[in-house]
């Protein structure tokens, strides 16, 4: 299996933890998946992709550790489902990755944005993360432990690049890590968000209708940082981190996984350069 036989037992970096991780069964998810599960996490794939994350859960080893529940994030009882199932079954939930998301429609103009899926995107990636924090929330309290982790984007920073439906949802996500980071403290529970720029995952080759090539070739070029092409991996490490006792005294931040690109902005320069050349 992809990477698994590199890390020994001492650099088992989630060894007996459980995590549940919503859109599991594709792109970061997925990726994540994979990479607790190496770490000695017991893992629940919580999607809507029901072959994908089962034969996902296969790949990964013994049913004991590994579980697909179908989950729609916005349904709340599908939420309390999957939380009440991974306590049944591992007696605990240490890690809640609140990662399953949707771009919507790639509407560019607010006179003529589509209501229905600007409610649709809200309802996936907002009230989804909510209602995944809200049972997690639940199981970990009395526990006085955990980790609540969301997917943000560098769109939570960076404006004008996204749908406002999807730029506004990645703002609100950073905003409920926020104000549960500061509610959840007391009870020792870590929240955090990781937040990817653009990564060739399912979701960003569909919306730019191309294959997985061609958009890497996209974000190299459009990068800051040169030399390597962004993976799923670099986002899984990312969570592993703020999943881990590594991050023990890390809550309420933004993990930006842009390779700068949110830091940076050259155009006057550019354009500088461009009118002296001329
Ligand atoms: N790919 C990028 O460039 C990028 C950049 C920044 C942030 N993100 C965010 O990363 C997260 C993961 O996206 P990805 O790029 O891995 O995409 P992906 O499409 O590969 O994976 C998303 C997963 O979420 C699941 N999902 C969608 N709606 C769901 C629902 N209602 N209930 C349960 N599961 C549902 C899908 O079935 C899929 O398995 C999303 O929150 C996305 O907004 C993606």
């Amino acid at each position: 299996m992809e990477g698994f036989s590199s890390v020994t037992s001492t650099t088992k970096r989630l060894e007996g933890k459980v995590a549940i991780i919503t859109g599991g069964a594709s792109g970061f998810g997925e990726s994540t998946a994979r990479t607790f599960a190496r770490h000695g996490a017991k893992v629940v794939i919580a999607d809507v992709q029901d072959d994908k994350g089962m034969s996902i859960c296969e790949e990964l080893g013994s049913p004991e550790n590994f579980s697909y529940v179908h989950c729609d994030v916005t349904s709340e009882n599908d939420v309390k489902n999957v939380v009440y199932f991974t306590m049944r079954k591992h007696g605990k939930l240490d890690i809640m990755f609140n990662n399953a998301g949707i771009l919507g429609n790639l509407d560019s103009s607010i006179v003529d944005s589509d209501n229905e899926n600007f409610k649709r995107v809200f309802d996936v990636n907002v009230f989804g993360a909510y209602l995944g924090s809200k049972h997690a929330a639940r199981a970990m309290i009395p526990a006085k432990t955990g980790v609540i982790l969301f997917t943000s984007s560098n769109a939570s920073v960076v404006a004008g690049e996204s749908p406002h439906s999807y730029e506004v949802s990645k703002h609100a996500v950073v905003g409920l890590m926020k104000n549960l980071c500061v509610e959840l403290g007391k009870y020792g529970i870590r929240v955090n968000c990781v937040s990817p720029g653009a990564i060739a995952t399912p979701l960003m080759t569909k919306a730019l209708g191309v294959d997985k090539s061609i958009a890497e070739e996209i974000l190299s070029a459009s990068s800051n940082l040169k030399g390597m092409v962004p993976t799923v991996e670099d986002v899984a490490e990312a969570a592993l981190y703020l999943s881990s006792d590594e991050s023990k005294f890390v809550s309420g931040i933004n993990l930006l996984i842009d390779g700068g690109y949110s830091t940076t902005n050259q155009t006057y320069t550019k354009m500088i350069k461009n009118f002296l050349s001329k």
